[in-house]
């Protein structure tokens, strides 16, 4: 990708579908809620898409083994910061970029406020870092709207560790992190919500998958969508 390309007004003013994305701590419900979400865009006619970071395009995937198996924490935070960020330029340019300008909605599982939120918690990078990052890397295009997923970190590490005896997982490169780093994403992730409410909205995780699915919808709705979330699901 030439650097003209990728300051080409496709990135930023021609799309036309709306870009979703989800974000919070671990045990939120945060692949759940993007199905649902799926599902109600595609119940009420409206083309969507559902992808998640980090990976989403073949490339970013590449990255993702290598980030979540945690052979890139001897490197530094740093050089982990900027290879999530390449995995993001990667799923940009390849996925996210090219559906939004065909029109079709993007459900994103965590973006950009995932590397704030995580990579900011290590303590360990200057936020004019990530700050500057952020900006080469999204050149622009920002999410429509970002749904944080709040629960209380005692009940999320609760609920990590039961799907984890389901699933028969192991814990990834930042779940294994201890509680105090937990506390400082949530932390993080309700600052950004704070600073940006025209994007971000917080979204209490901790009632039922039925009522945190109902109060998404009723945010897209809202935001995105300008009509009822009755009307739309009544008037297909
Ligand atoms: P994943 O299993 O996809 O998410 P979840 O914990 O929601 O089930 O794991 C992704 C991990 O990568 C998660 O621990 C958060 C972390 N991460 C970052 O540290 N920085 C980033 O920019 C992104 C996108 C993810």
């Amino acid at each position: 990708m030439t650097v003209a390309a990728r300051h080409s007004p496709v990135r930023s003013q021609k799309r036309r579908g709306a870009f979703i994305t989800l974000e919070g701590g671990e045990g939120a419900g945060k692949s759940t809620q993007t199905r649902h979400i799926l599902q109600r865009l595609r119940d009420a006619r409206i083309a969507a898409i559902g992808t998640r970071e980090p990976g989403g395009s073949p490339d970013a995937e590449i990255l993702r083994r290598i980030l979540l198996s945690g052979d890139a924490k001897s490197l530094g935070p740093a050089a982990e910061a900027i290879l999530f960020a390449a995995a993001r330029i990667d799923h940009l340019d390849k996925k996210i970029v090219p559906a939004l300008a065909a029109g079709t909605f993007v459900v994103c599982d965590r973006f950009t406020d995932s590397t704030r939120a995580y990579q900011g918690a290590t303590g360990r990078l200057d936020p004019h870092f990530l700050l500057a990052l952020e900006r080469v890397t999204l050149d622009r295009l920002r999410p429509d709207l970002t749904m944080i997923l709040d629960l209380p970190v005692e009940e999320a590490r609760a609920r990590a560790a039961a799907r984890r005896s389901t699933d028969l997982g192991g814990q990834d490169r930042f779940e294994s992190e201890g509680l105090g780093f937990h506390q400082a994403i949530r932390d993080a992730y309700l600052s950004i919500a704070a600073e940006e409410p025209g994007r971000c909205t917080v979204i209490d995780a901790r009632e039922s998958e039925a009522e945190v699915s109902r109060a998404i919808w009723a945010t897209i709705s809202r935001r995105i969508l300008r009509k009822p979330a009755a009307e739309l699901a009544h008037g297909r």
